[in-house]
């Protein structure tokens, strides 16, 4: 292992995020951000910023278009006559129109603040004031943390970076012990999304599987956390010979991570899995040069299980909560895999591989066996699976399979509370024969045309009959421009919708995933297979 979490690097001054009951218009800061709920016209606080300075606010704020149930942002100079010399107004987009119009209220007071809050950084503050008056604190709170995310410990002086020291969050009244509650968890949740950020963002060079079992033993540490790692010979010995198979041809050799949030007395249990690839070159059938730039966030599915894990913990839901890493880095050298190996998985079946660069769904079906047999109500995993579900949903929207229709449903509210954006897709069985193999029991990747969908059948033979929703999040786990609550680069995105999926199943009377649980194990291709078999044999 070189270089890992070891070159030169500024730390980043950490920022002070505070409540506090004081008139937005009274204190002074560099950057004042003001949530504007509905027309420009019936707000107070701009009429009374219009006075401070001078008249001519609202005509300005129309001159720039500023609509604020679209969710847009505005920022205005104060000519030094304000409480801020950059005043920025952040729309709160109404749930008729504008972007994230499906998201909850809370979603879309968060992704407004959060906006307000990242265009406020680009004037390089010291200190900016909140002000969203009427909204949940936990949403504000959250939204906050995420605007003031910057990813600057690459750089080697933090003079036009970091700035930032304090953003106060203003209130018209004294906060109650309930607002203080909610802002603290709004804050201990922002934790959770931008760990997973900062993981996405690392650089491969740093980020190692290796380095990324320690940040997940400091996650434990930190969380009290049960945490188990297992290193090359563990994985081996523990017959994960898919997960083996990829991380063999690196010198940064594959790890395990099984961490686990066990309250005392839980009587219900849900396993998150995430595919921890650290870099994707392909391996032996290598990826063409621009695509192998994006490769370092072939990880951000660990990483969304991994912010999970960090946030589980200040939730304290009455849930047994289990975060699973495979994580590999997959490079093509004399000890690689190749294409045409048969390797047996640790659910006993064999696999014939096809194309090396489908390397994830192999790290993942030994680690959704391994998740399987923890015998959770049901398993969630989340992984940069295919390019295939860029091409059909684009970089916004990630997709999700289940073939349980409580799950589909429990996810489709969790992700609109959550104001995370995911489609659901579905698994058609006519695909699955494409993944039979001439040598063994599966081959591991389909056709081109429908590749997602039976990169996630594939991923099914794997779940042991365990209620089982697979995330492929190849586009918003990254950004080239922000948006929204996302920042440019790494967004944590799944971290928010996860959390609402344990809060929802620790609230389900039943099981969230149907009273169905493990009667019926849904038809695999090596099952048909058998039977079929057995019935030419009669
Ligand atoms: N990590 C990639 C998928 C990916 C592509 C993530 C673009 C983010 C952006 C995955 O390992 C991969 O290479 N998948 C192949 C599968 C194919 C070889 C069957 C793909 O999608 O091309
Ligand atoms: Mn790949
Ligand atoms: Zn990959």
């Amino acid at each position: 292992m070189r270089n890992a979490e070891s070159a030169a690097s500024v730390s980043t001054m950490s920022v002070k995020i505070q409540l506090l009951n004081k008139a937005p218009t009274a204190d002074k800061a560099d950057v004042l951000v003001v949530v504007v709920d509905g027309p420009v016209k019936d707000n107070r606080l701009v009429s009374s910023l219009d006075e401070v300075l001078g008249g001519g606010l609202r005509a300005h704020l129309e001159k720039l278009e500023f609509m604020p149930d679209k969710g847009g942002v505005a920022s205005v100079f104060s000519l030094g006559r304000g409480p801020a010399e950059q005043i920025v107004f952040a729309g709160l987009s109404s749930a008729e129109g504008g972007d994230g119009a499906q998201f909850s209220l809370e979603a879309r007071v968060t992704t407004a603040v959060a906006s307000g809050v990242r265009a406020g950084l680009l004037h390089h503050p010291k200190k900016i004031n909140v002000y969203a008056p009427g909204f949940n604190c936990q949403a504000v709170a959250l939204g906050t943390a995420l605007g003031a995310y910057q990813f600057d410990k690459y750089f080697s002086s933090l003079k036009e970076h970091s700035s930032l020291r304090t953003v106060q969050v203003l209130l018209d009244r004294a906060p109650s012990l309930q607002d203080k509650k909610a802002f603290n968890l709004g804050l201990r949740i922002a934790d959770g999304v931008c760990l997973a950020r900062d993981l996405v963002n690392e650089p491969p060079n740093h980020l190692t599987p290796e380095a990324l079992a320690s940040r997940a033993k400091a996650i434990a540490k930190r969380n009290k956390l049960y945490c188990k790692v297992l290193d090359e010979e563990g994985i081996l010995k523990a017959k994960m010979n898919l997960h083996a198979a990829v991380g063999q041809g690196s010198d940064n050799k594959p790890t395990f991570i099984h961490l686990a949030y066990k309250p005392p007395r839980a009587s219900k249990r849900i396993v998150f899995v995430g595919k921890g690839i650290t870099f994707d070159s392909g391996g032996l059938c290598i990826k063409p040069a621009p695509n192998m730039l994006e490769m370092k966030t072939d990880m951000a599915g660990a990483a969304a299980v991994l912010g999970v894990m960090e946030s589980v913990a200040a939730l304290k839901p009455g849930v047994e909560v289990h975060g699973i890493v495979g994580a590999a880095e997959n490079m093509p050298d004399a000890g690689a895999y190749r294409p045409s190996d048969v390797i047996t998985s640790l659910s006993g079946k064999g696999v014939e591989v096809i194309n090396t660069d489908a390397e994830g769904r192999l790290v993942l079906a030994d680690a959704l066996t391994y998740s399987a047999r923890l015998k959770p109500d049901f398993m969630v995993d989340a992984a940069t699976l295919t390019g295939a579900t860029l091409l059909s949903l684009g970089a916004p929207y990630s997709a999700f399979y289940t073939s349980s229709s409580q799950l589909r449903d429990t996810m489709n509210a969790a992700a609109s509370e959550a104001g995370e954006s995911f489609w659901h897709m579905p698994l058609i069985e006519e695909l699955a024969p494409q993944l039979k193999s001439r040598i063994t029991d599966l081959k591991h990747t389909g056709e081109r045309m429908g590749g997602a969908i039976t990169a996630a059948l594939f991923l099914r033979e794997f779940t042991e009959g365990i209620p089982w929703m697979h995330c492929d999040i190849p586009g918003p786990v990254f950004r080239e421009r922000a948006m929204g609550m996302h920042p440019q680069g790494g967004t944590g995105h799944a971290v928010l919708t996860f959390l609402k999926l344990i809060e929802k199943h620790e609230g389900s009377v039943s099981d969230a995933a149907g009273p169905v649980r493990r009667r019926g194990t849904p038809p695999t291709v090596a099952s048909r297979r058998a039977k079929r078999s057995t019935r030419t044999k009669s």
